[in-house]
């Protein structure tokens, strides 16, 4: 099958499209043909190779696993001998590592695709949608009428935040730049900041609950926005080529040890029922996915770098394109 692979560290054009092996389906997978996935930020640090991770990993000079891609969406071809709840022929979408490719065999986070979207939408979805569900379900234990900012609103994690906070009840400001606002208000947000022209910092407002998804501010800049029992969750910081998210992360969790606000930072995590719980958001018409643009696989560079500018509107999608299938 073909599949998208880099085999040392860089900017997009490091990234190939090579022939490898077809994955194999153990008895409790589903091997998927993959028609749609998504970019995330995830990937485009593991393709530059975050120096952070790369000492940990120890795979300073070269990645040892080649592969990238988390989200698909697609058609079930096999099921293994133990799978009862699919079905060949099944339209599915999920998470899974290596889904720039065009199979992925896939035991625990996959789900049936909901019926009113496409695959690219449906592609859209896995990582940026459980995040944003994660983060404001689990750790922000959001409820109704409580007042929400979301700092980063409008490209992958945000605009899915957005429409969630909106499903739970809550009243939403979203924060993002000019070219966003429009945006924001058309995926429900009760309240745009233009951060050009708004510091929300300084506004007098104050928030329940705060999603950090992609602002760098400072603690005793955000503080200013919280209620002295708010949740500020932090999801990410704008990209940085050494440490990543992880300097926002230990100045903030060292400024926050004798805040009266809770702090959260966590990694979301794909799981079965979070995928269903997003297809019913998006069945009931409560969630709508976003895809500002789609790309052949062929052009997964330009994917790549039109996310890596970091002013996405929504999703970023690779349409895979089959073996048998002929590029246009
Ligand atoms: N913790 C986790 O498990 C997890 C999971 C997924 C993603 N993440 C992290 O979440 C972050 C966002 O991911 P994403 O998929 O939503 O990325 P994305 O699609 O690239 O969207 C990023 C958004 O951030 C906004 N932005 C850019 N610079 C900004 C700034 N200086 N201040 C405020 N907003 C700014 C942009 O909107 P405007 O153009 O309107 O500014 C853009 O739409 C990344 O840091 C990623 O690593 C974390």
């Amino acid at each position: 099958m073909k599949a998208v692979v880099f085999e040392s560290y860089g900017q997009p054009e490091v990234l190939k499209i090579r022939e490898i092996e077809k994955p194999d389906v153990p008895d409790d997978a589903v091997l998927v043909r993959v028609r749609a996935s998504s970019i995330n930020v995830a990937e485009w640090y593991s393709m530059t190779g975050l120096l952070i991770g790369r000492i940990l990993s120890r795979e300073l000079f070269k990645p040892k696993d080649t592969r990238l891609g988390a989200d698909f969406a697609g058609v079930v071809e096999a099921v293994g001998k133990n799978i009862t709840d699919f079905k060949r022929g099944d339209e599915v979408f999920g998470g899974r590592s290596g889904a720039y490719a065009e199979y992925v065999s896939v035991k625990n986070a996959v789900a049936l695709k909901p019926a009113n979207v496409t695959m690219e939408e449906a592609a859209s979805v896995p990582t940026a949608g459980i995040t944003a569900l994660q983060g404001l379900r689990d750790h922000g234990k959001i409820q109704p009428g409580q007042k929400v900012l979301i700092h980063g609103a409008s490209g992958g994690v945000g605009s899915f935040a957005i429409q969630i906070a909106k499903a739970f009840g809550a009243e939403v400001t979203a924060v993002c730049s000019p070219q966003n606002v429009e945006h924001a208000r058309r995926l429900g947000a009760d309240h745009v900041i233009d951060y050009t022209k708004e510091d929300f910092t300084r506004n007098g407002q104050q928030y329940d609950l705060l999603l950090n998804v992609n602002g760098g501010r400072s603690w005793s800049e955000y503080k200013r926005a919280l209620k002295p029992n708010a949740t500020f969750v932090l999801i990410g910081a704008p990209k940085t080529p050494v440490v990543g998210p992880i300097g926002l992360l230990i100045k903030t969790r060292l400024a926050t040890l004798r805040a009266s606000q809770k702090f959260v930072f966590f990694i979301a995590q794909f799981n079965r029922a979070d995928m269903q719980v997003l297809k019913e958001l998006i069945e009931s018409g409560k969630v709508k996915p976003f895809v500002e643009k789609a790309y052949p696989m062929t052009r997964i560079a330009d994917a790549m770098t039109h996310l890596g500018k970091g002013h996405a509107q929504g999703k970023i999608v690779v349409t895979i394109q089959s073996s048998n299938t002929k590029v246009p």
